[in-house]
Formats: structure tokens, C-alpha cells, sequence
């Protein structure tokens, strides 16, 4: 068992520590930390945590425990601070999406990480879904062949799903793009070379910036994705991982992936559709963990075995989505120029 420590027990913190941690079997929960009183209330009284396991500070939980991992559900600034406490004190850590709010300390966390000799795992939890773990594999097998050209459709309308983040500085690139940016590396096994991004609020909508965007990502072995995402859309919503059109030299390969509440694992699929041929959907693995217990039950993999398992999201590799993410903000600062990524992360840690 793995002994952990969660940091942060706010909304999506509470959900974590009431849906996702119990279905884990290899941790074992030796605190719960939260600055505030009401949230350390919420889960005493809601989910029946015991005083001794609650904490006011991280400090304090280090002190009275000896876990092994640090589980970081914080908004983004507090991630650098949180992290880097947690390493300097000899633990593991698995932190949300986005890993960090700037590349220079998401790179500091990872050299401290690497130094130590821990464990540093982002929660990127849309890699933990049997559609896009499969269509990884069939571009990584060639099934039809070079992939040229892939299209990326995310709609989603805010207003009526219980969104809550509406002063996010880059409410769609920073909060939900980075889940597609990341999918798009682990999908293609490849690493982005340059960007051009745009986007744009609408009148009347309740978000402080941009919800609505297009990128265009060059790829280094050549694919162009064409990226569409909206939080505004007045449309079908697509599932939360989006629809994905990877258009190869003998056919496509379709799929979506991560659907809405009960749906979240149902509504993953994969089409195959070879040319001049009828097109096929093929039956899903099974994922044993999936979504963010996906992600902690792969950190406790890690920190137990020293084995990364499929879709294992360590905080170098995902420096690389980061500068994805970041290069597209810098882009829409310059009304869509191309940004390439080494001018963000001119020199990536080795994965
Ligand atoms: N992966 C996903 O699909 C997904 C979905 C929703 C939210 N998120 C992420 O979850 C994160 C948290 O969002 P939220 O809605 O829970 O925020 P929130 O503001 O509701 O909660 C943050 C909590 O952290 C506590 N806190 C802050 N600094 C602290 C510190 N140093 N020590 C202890 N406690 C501290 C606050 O008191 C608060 O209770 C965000 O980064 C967001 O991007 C991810």
C-alpha cells in the first residue's frame, strides 16, 4: 500500500477524495490537507474522515505522518509551492492538470524530481481511457499507414453544465485544451514543432476571456492537427476528450472518448475505416482504473514498482504539453503568428 497525503479540498479536491480515491486499492489515505476550514469540515462530515487524519498545512502532515506520495488537487498557482515542498521532503507527488503556471517552474520541479530520485506524475486523466490508449497503438502499429492530417472537434456549452471557472485567464487553452494538447503527443507519439492559435470571447458570454478557439499544430514527423474547441457552443456537445479524425494513407481512424457523468466510459469508440473498405468498430480493452483513478493507481504503480504503466504521465514528458499549451497562449498574444515550441522550452528535460 502506498501511503498517501491530498493537498487541496476544494471542489474537484472533495470529488477526488469522495469518488475517486476509494475505488484505488493500493493507497492508503494518512491525511487530508486543506487550509481551510470549511473544506477539512465538508470532509469530515461528508465522507466521515476522522480529526487525526485532517491537517490546516501541509507541514503539519509531513510532520505527523510518514507517507510516501503527495496528491496535489490545487488550483494551478499553488501547484509550484505545493510541489516543491512535497519533494524537498523526500515524497513522490502526482499533481493536476496544468502542471504548472509557467515552463521555468514546471522545470525546476522537474530537475528536483529527477535529483531525488521521485516520482513527479501530472494527473492528465483523458490518457486513462481504452479509445485513445487504442488508437496510440494503431498509429504506433501503422495499421492504415502514415498519418497525415488529423481534425480535433471539442464543443461543450459552459453555461449549462455547472462550469465555474469563469476569470480563468485562458479558459480554454489553459483549463481544457491542455487535456487534447497532451492526448495529441500520446495519440501520435510525436512532438509538436510550431503553433498559430486564435481565439475570441462572444458577446453576452459569461466568461472573462476566451472560451472559443482554432490551432494549428505542426508536428514533428510531419501531421498537421487542426484543432477546433469551444466552450460556448451552441451545437451537440461532443464527449470531454472530443472527436478525433486521423486521416492516414489507407483509410481513417476515428474516435472519442470520455463521455459526461454515467456516460464517462461508455461513450469511448474507435472506427477503423480502411479505404474501399466498410468501416469497423472495434472492441475496447478494458481499462481497470480509468479516468483520475487511472492516474493515481499508475503514480502508486510507479512509487511501489518503479513501473510506469500505459498512459503514465511523468511531470518531463508533460513539460512538452505544457510548452504546447503555453506556445499557443503566446500566439494568440500575437494574433495567430506561428510560435515555435523551442522558443517556450528551448531545452527539454530528457523523458
Ligand atoms: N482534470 C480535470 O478534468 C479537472 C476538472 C476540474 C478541475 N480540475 C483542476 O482541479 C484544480 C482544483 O480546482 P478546484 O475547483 O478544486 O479549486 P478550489 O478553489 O475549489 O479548491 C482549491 C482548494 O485548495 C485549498 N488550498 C489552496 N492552497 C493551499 C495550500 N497551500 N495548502 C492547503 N490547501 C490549499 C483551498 O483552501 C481550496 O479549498 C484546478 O487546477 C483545476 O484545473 C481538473
Amino acid at each position: 500500500m502506498v501511503k498517501v497525503i491530498q493537498v487541496g479540498l476544494g471542489h474537484w479536491g472533495f470529488d477526488w477524495a469522495q469518488s475517486v480515491i476509494p475505488t484505488v486499492e493500493s493507497v492508503d489515505m494518512v491525511a487530508y490537507v486543506d487550509g481551510a476550514a470549511e473544506a477539512r469540515d465538508r470532509v469530515a462530515t461528508m465522507l466521515g474522515v476522522e480529526e487525526g487524519r485532517l491537517y490546516a498545512s501541509l507541514d503539519a502532515a509531513l510532520e505527523a505522518t510518514d507517507a510516501d506520495l503527495v496528491l496535489a488537487t490545487l488550483r494551478t498557482e499553488a501547484h509550484h509551492p505545493v510541489v516543491r515542498q512535497a519533494l524537498l521532503a523526500g515524497k513522490h507527488v502526482i499533481v493536476e492538470k496544468p502542471f504548472t503556471t509557467t515552463i521555468a517552474e514546471a522545470r525546476e520541479l522537474v530537475d528536483l524530481a529527477a535529483e531525488r530520485g521521485l516520482v513527479l506524475m501530472v494527473s492528465q486523466n483523458y490518457r486513462h481511457y481504452p479509445a485513445p490508449l487504442m488508437a496510440a497503438d494503431l498509429i504506433a502499429r501503422q495499421a492504415l499507414g502514415h498519418v497525415s492530417l488529423v481534425g480535433i472537434e471539442f464543443r461543450q456549452h459552459a453555461p449549462t453544465i455547472g462550469y465555474r471557472y469563469w476569470d480563468f485567464p485562458d479558459p480554454l487553452l489553459a483549463d481544457m485544451s491542455i487535456h487534447h494538447f497532451d492526448l495529441m503527443r500520446m495519440v501520435l507519439k510525436d512532438e509538436p514543432r510550431a503553433v498559430s492559435c486564435r481565439t475570441w470571447n462572444l458577446p453576452g458570454s459569461p466568461f472573462a476571456n476566451h472560451p472559443v478557439g482554432v490551432a494549428t499544430v505542426e508536428f514533428s514527423g510531419g501531421t498537421i492537427v487542426s484543432y477546433r474547441g469551444s466552450w460556448m457552443s451552441g451545437g451537440a456537445s461532443t464527449a470531454w476528450a472530443g472527436e478525433w479524425t486521423i486521416d492516414c494513407d489507407g483509410g481513417e481512424i476515428w474516435f472519442t472518448s470520455r463521455g459526461h457523468g454515467h456516460e464517462r466510459f461508455a461513450r469511448d469508440s474507435v472506427v477503423l475505416r480502411p479505404r474501399d473498405k466498410p468501416a469497423e468498430r472495434l472492441a475496447l480493452p478494458d481499462v481497470p482504473h480509468f479516468d483520475r483513478a487511472g492516474t493515481l493507481a499508475a503514480a502508486a504503480e510507479a512509487v511501489a514498482t518503479g513501473r510506469t504503466p500505459p498512459g503514465f504521465s511523468s511531470g518531463a514528458d508533460n513539460i512538452r504539453s505544457l510548452a504546447l499549451m503555453q506556445a499557443s497562449i503566446l500566439s494568440t498574444q500575437r494574433g495567430g503568428d506561428w510560435v515555435r515550441i523551442d522558443e517556450v522550452l528551448p531545452d527539454p528535460p530528457p523523458i
